[in-house]
């Protein structure tokens, strides 16, 4: 029998525990042998719970226990799950964990701990909630040089700039109702300013590119800035606005890693993913395009990545081979300044004086006011020769074209 300690009693670690005991019979059976929740770390109390016998509110206990064999982490943060985390793989124990902002900023160190204690460090769920993909980047395609991974890796943002899409709700109004819904949190920022998918993006560029990029690299922005008349006329060129993270593997070995949002065009798939859903595409060179879709958020959804994670573990207590990647380094990511895109560009200008500065295509807005137009670039290039071409002129929004 495994035994599992949960950290967090949670919407993710309540969902953990509801997952493990519910089915527990058919994960005995894929994980050859009965995974017992053991405790529960927290510092409430839940007087009316089912799970109310395994609460403790002291990690010791479970740090010293020599019966527990893996610690579900989902605290959350980067603070005392950072400790905890460590304390736990220091005393042997296995590691699962949905704690995208631990993995981001501490993986590097929290893998190779796990491989010295010969204990594994597993973090399916931090990156796409329920989707799989942590597992089909480091094994199922790791035949292929990674070129590129972009997706839309935020529910949030995602649902908020569908509603705005679909209901031509404002950023705030669709914000208030992603909060209603609890998708949101009563302070939106991790979501709606792109921290969030700086971190997924940095989890997915160091399994894709084999080294730790930190989210102080990856230069982020988020969706505060997209208004209605931006969803206007970004629907009349035949796209859609999206919230992109990317990895880019450059010649030179430097990953170019940002978070931004994008026009995508109504036919790629991207455009169809709405809602809290989220989307991954992984290009490789022997592969080529492969996309995963799926909830990217939710209770049950992540509980069934971490859950999976725990089974793993299970079935390969002390011999699973470690997620590893190297150390990161000013070396290692860069390059988003002279990165090239086409770019869509509205301006407090006339139709002609955007034409004349930029060239490409004017998209009719619709609802807009007096005074402004936009313009999509046919020209790929770099921010700052955007910047030049713009001189003189006062642009109101600059999203960049996924081409
Ligand atoms: N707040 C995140 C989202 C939850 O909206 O996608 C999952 O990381």
């Amino acid at each position: 029998m495994v035994n599992v300690a949960i950290l967090g009693f949670g919407t993710v670690g309540s969902g953990v525990a509801e997952v493990l005991c519910g089915h527990e019979s058919s994960i005995a059976r894929k994980a050859d042998g009965l995974i017992r929740l053991k405790y529960i770390l927290d510092v409430r109390d839940f007087p009316d719970s089912p799970f109310k016998d395994c609460f403790v509110k002291d990690f010791t206990v479970i740090e010293n226990d020599p019966e527990v064999d893996i610690v579900v982490e989902t605290i959350g943060g980067a603070g005392v799950a950072l400790d905890f985390t460590r304390r736990a793989l220091e005393a042997g124990k296995s590691v699962v964990t949905s704690n995208k902002e631990l993995v981001a900023a501490h993986g590097y160190e929290l893998t190779r701990l796990a491989q010295e204690k010969g204990v594994c460090y597993l973090f399916e769920a931090s990156v796409g909630g329920g989707i799989p993909i942590i597992r089909p980047l480091s094994q199922c395609l790791a035949a292929n040089e990674i070129l590129e991974i972009y997706g839309i890796l935020n529910g949030t943002t995602n649902y908020i700039l569908t509603r705005m899409i679909r209901a031509g709700l404002s950023f705030e109004a669709a914000l208030a109702e992603a909060q209603e819904k609890g998708y949101a949190e009563r302070d939106p920022s991790a979501d709606v300013d792109g921290h969030d998918a700086c971190r997924k993006i940095c989890i997915l560029a160091a399994i894709a590119f084999g080294r730790h990029i930190y989210p102080e690299q990856v230069p982020t922005e988020g969706i505060r800035g997209i208004s209605l008349a931006d969803v206007d006329y970004a629907e009349s060129a035949g796209k859609k606005i999206k919230l992109l993270g990317r990895a880019i593997r450059l010649d030179d070995g430097r990953v170019c890693a940002y978070v931004a949002p994008h026009l995508v065009d109504q036919s790629d798939p991207l455009a169809g993913v709405e809602d809290v859903f989220n989307a991954i595409t992984v290009r490789g060179d022997a592969i080529g395009d492969v996309m995963f879709y799926g909830r990217g958020a939710g209770k049950l959804p992540t509980a069934s990545a971490v859950v999976a994670d725990v089974m793993d573990v299970a079935r390969n207590l002390g011999h699973r081979k470690a997620l590893l990647w190297d150390e990161g380094g000013q070396d290692a990511a860069g390059g988003v300044a002279e990165f090239k895109s086409r770019w869509y560009v509205r301006a407090a200008a006339t139709a002609d004086e955007l034409k004349h500065a930029l060239g490409g295509k004017l998209p009719a807005g619709r609802g807009t006011g007096d005074g402004e137009a936009a313009c999509l670039t046919d020209e790929a290039m770099t921010r700052a020769e955007l910047d030049r071409r713009l001189a003189g002129l006062e642009p109101l929004s600059v999203i960049r074209v996924l081409d």
